[in-house]
């Protein structure tokens, strides 16, 4: 495992920690070696006076399509330890302010992550899906929890059980993404409010996101746990190995005989 592997840019200029996803031959799906580079990205971010706030960013194409599915197969977390797990922990206690800025396909972590974000960007390009069950998965990185409380209960069930893509749209509605702009102004609007946020004192940007997020963060990092251990056991299971496998087949699963 490459822990400094080029799939993700980290910046930081005046104040902003830009987090880029640079994998955009495989939609910027997230290997173990980007977990690890991330989750070290989020602890430099955290303890680092100078970053004020966080940005992440894929290009005006694509933010991310979730866990890469050949990983899932071969090298699947089982161990609460596992670098996509510190992430999920990392994005769900990092206590100043996150940005996202989403174009393209947002599918599976590349939506849940954006549930611990403070704001929310898309492009008019932006489509969400958090597709589990059809993956013979359940949720992660806390949204069980999280997007009954964003997207309001039957959204979030629709969303969840059904897997679905939804779009930019729909999720603005929902209250899931700030502002719809085009792809084009996207990455470069999350900027422009990252810097205005990053010119306002720091302590105060952190005591007033630890108060909206009204003292839930061990109930976050409880359900993350939780999921963690129910997600580890299916990922192995036969529903699950036959989604995959039908992925990189490039056919439909059948989940007739499982
Ligand atoms: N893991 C591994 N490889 C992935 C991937 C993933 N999650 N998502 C995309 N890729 C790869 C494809 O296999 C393909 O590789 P190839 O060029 O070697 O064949 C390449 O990225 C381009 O993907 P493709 O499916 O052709 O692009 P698209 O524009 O038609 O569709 C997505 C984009 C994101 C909608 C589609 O790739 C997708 O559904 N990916 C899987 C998402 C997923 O289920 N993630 C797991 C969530 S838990």
């Amino acid at each position: 495992m490459n822990p400094s592997t080029q799939d993700i840019l980290v910046h930081t200029e005046a104040g902003v920690c830009t987090i880029t996803f640079h994998r955009v031959d495989k939609k910027n799906s997230f290997t173990a070696a980007m977990y690890a580079t991330l989750a070290a990205a989020l602890a430099a971010a955290e303890a680092d006076p100078q970053v004020r706030v966080l940005v992440f960013q894929g290009d005006a194409t694509v933010f991310s399509a979730g866990n890469d599915i050949t990983d899932f197969l071969e090298r699947p977390p089982l161990d609460q330890n596992a670098p996509v797990f510190q992430v999920l922990r990392g994005l769900a206690s990092f206590p100043k302010p996150m940005i996202a800025a989403v174009c393209g396909p947002a599918v599976g972590l590349g939506t849940t992550m954006l549930f611990h974000c403070d704001l929310v960007y898309a492009g008019d390009n932006a489509v969400f899906s958090m597709p589990f069950v059809n993956l013979g998965l359940c949720p992660e990185a806390g949204s069980s929890l999280l997007a009954p409380q964003i997207l309001g209960y039957h959204r979030a069930a629709e969303a969840l059980l059904f897997g679905e893509p939804f779009l930019a749209e729909a999720a603005l509605e929902a209250g899931l993404v700030n502002r719809v702009v085009p792809p084009t102004e996207c990455n470069a609007l999350a900027q422009v409010q990252a810097k205005k946020l990053a010119a306002k004192p720091l302590s105060s940007l952190i005591e007033t996101k630890r108060l909206l997020k009204k003292g839930q963060t061990p109930a976050v990092l409880e359900r993350i746990a939780e999921e963690a251990e129910t997600f580890s056991r299916l990922l192995t299971a036969p529903a699950a190995r036959e989604a995959f496998t039908a992925f990189l087949e490039k056919r439909r699963p059948d989940f007739s005989k499982v």
